[in-house]
């Protein structure tokens, strides 16, 4: 099946190769890389020279890693790459492996520069130069490893040294291979992204190519070199911002030969299918088409008490529904899909990374429906989506979404699902939404939503007994997903939610603030 690869649109970008040998920071350098302006790509660390070649790198970056060199198994690179006269950056693992293979000597250190540590610097050409980062001559970088190179490689120069006389930067001018026992790339190295500029600027003598624009040009060129003539293609939009970018990036594309199909399951927020709808119908010069499936994901989820059977039942459903309309059209060949490059680096091929994200994304399409797919966003970092978004006219409501689950608000519903719970906890959510908005602190929540729970309890409504549900608000703050904390709201604000959707929402008994991070629980209920 032919992909929409990073690499195929015979562009001039420049780019910058980083090996990948598995170190916590690796994806952190090449945001930064591309932060500055020059695409960078990751590779497993194992790729051979042939294949290296064929992007013709301006400059190569080995990554840290968990591992040591003086590992039997450690992982290695194919040592042609320090022949070839390619620039090299290889920062503390990546470090001790070029100043071992080039013949210098690695030594098991002592603890004691561990984290922040100040170096001072012997050579500031080119690789210190003009930076932030040095005050006369000092400077501060995070260490992470427990290896030191004790001896350079014949060739290299010291140019940096800790307080313990620990090498801390190494280079060989004439080959412009350095390496760094520190992370220039992390927050607690101040001023390192100029040491990452000067190797990228000043040593591998790049320009800065990679812009938001660069990419829609690119990748408006490569959807019009694949879907040619009078061929179409389909894509699946589900109001997030991948599919969002990756439909207004077809349109400008081709046209009127896209086929956007938006799947309403009936599981968003209150009003955002209208919204998507409008958006969509107003921006896109595409056919368009709106399947309202509401009833039919309902009667499916009849019942079902178990998250992980709900998700099944929706991924499922959206296929078939997917499915009968995008074939019933006939002459489609094309399926796009708002893959982006963390789901494509996942996939784990560094060293170590054996742990595979487990992906309960409804829009995820299998490949038996036939299509050949077309992945425009397959090399873009989240954050650089939204900038290609923004840099295509698509409006903050839709770049600013929140994260939202595929299977929607079943996985917010605890228990089994039905149309009258679907309404109450809209309602609920959208009361806490527009109190979150009115407050102005949407800006620094990772997320924000209400949660039904299954739990009835005792209440008094004016002098009545009262007994219903439970609705449960989660806010929590951020990076990734990952791991999150629960979010301190002011109490006043909490007091004015919790009137509201008691007062607004009569069935509602109680509403409770879920003050448990993550982990130990998860952002999500289900
Ligand atoms: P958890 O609950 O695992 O969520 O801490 C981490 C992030 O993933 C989102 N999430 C989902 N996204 N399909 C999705 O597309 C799902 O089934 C799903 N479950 C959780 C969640 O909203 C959070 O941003």
């Amino acid at each position: 099946m032919e992909r929409f690869l990073a690499d195929d649109s015979g562009s001039l970008r420049e780019k910058v190769i980083l090996l990948d040998f598995g170190g916590q920071y690796s994806m952190l350098i090449a945001r930064r890389v591309r932060e500055a302006g020059v695409y960078c790509e990751l590779l497993p660390y194992d790729t051979p020279w042939e294949k290296i070649r064929d992007y013709n790198p301006a400059g190569i970056i080995l990554s840290g890693s968990p591992a040591s060199v003086y590992q039997q198994e450690a992982p290695r690179c194919d040592p042609a790459v320090y022949e070839k006269g390619v620039p090299i950056l290889g920062i503390c693992y990546g470090m001790h492996l070029l100043a071992g293979d080039l013949g210098g000597e690695v030594k098991k250190g002592s603890r004691s520069e561990f984290g922040r540590t100040t170096f001072t610097i012997d050579q500031p050409e080119p690789l210190f130069q003009n930076s932030s980062f040095r005050e006369e001559n000092y400077c501060c970088g995070w260490m992470s490893h427990q290896d030191e190179v004790l001896q350079p490689p014949p060739g290299f120069n010291v140019l940096a040294r800790t307080e313990n006389n620990t090498v801390a930067a190494i280079g060989d001018h004439q080959r412009k291979i350095y390496g760094l026992q520190f992370h220039p790339e992390v927050f607690h190295t101040p001023g390192g992204n100029d040491v990452l500029k000067n190797f990228l600027f000043a040593i591998c003598k790049c320009s800065r190519t990679w812009t938001p624009r660069s990419f829609i040009e690119d990748a408006v060129a490569k959807i019009r070199k694949m879907v040619k003539g009078k061929e179409k293609v389909v894509c699946a939009l589900s109001g997030g911002v991948d599919s969002s970018v990756v439909a207004f990036l077809l349109d400008k594309a081709v046209g009127e030969r896209a086929v956007f199909i938006f799947v309403d399951h009936g599981l968003l927020r209150l009003d955002e299918a209208e919204e998507v709808v409008q958006l969509y119908r107003e921006k896109l010069q595409g056919q368009f088409i709106h399947i309202d499936a509401k009833n039919r994901f309902l009667r499916r989820l009849n019942g079902v008490t178990d998250p992980e059977e709900k998700r099944r039942i929706i991924g499922n459903e959206f296929i078939a529904v997917f499915k009968e309309n995008a074939l019933s059209m006939g002459d489609i060949a094309y399926l796009a899909q708002g893959t982006i490059y963390p789901d494509v680096i996942e996939s784990g091929s560094a060293y170590g990374s054996a742990v595979i994200k487990s992906h309960h994304n409804v829009g995820g399409l299998p490949a038996e429906l036939g299509f050949e797919l077309v992945e425009p966003l397959r090399e873009l970092f989240k954050d650089e989506v939204r900038l290609v978004g923004s840099e295509l006219g698509l409006p903050a409501s839709i770049l600013k979404r929140q994260p939202f689950p595929g299977p929607g608000l079943a996985v917010r519903i605890i228990g089994a699902v039905s149309a009258e719970k679907l309404m109450l906890l809209q309602k609920a959510d959208a009361i806490f939404r527009q109190e979150i908005n009115n407050a102005g602190l949407s800006g620094e929540l990772w997320q924000f939503f209400a949660v039904l729970t299954d739990v009835n309890v005792v209440g008094v409504k004016g002098d009545d007994r009262h007994y219903g549900p439970v609705i449960a608000l989660r806010a929590v703050v951020s990076e990734d997903a990952m791991t999150a904390d629960w979010a301190r709201l002011p109490h006043d604000l909490l007091e004015k939610v919790s009137a509201r959707i008691t007062g607004e929402i009569p069935a509602v008994a109680r509403v409770v603030y879920d003050i448990t991070s993550k982990p130990p629980a998860t952002i999500e209920w289900e």
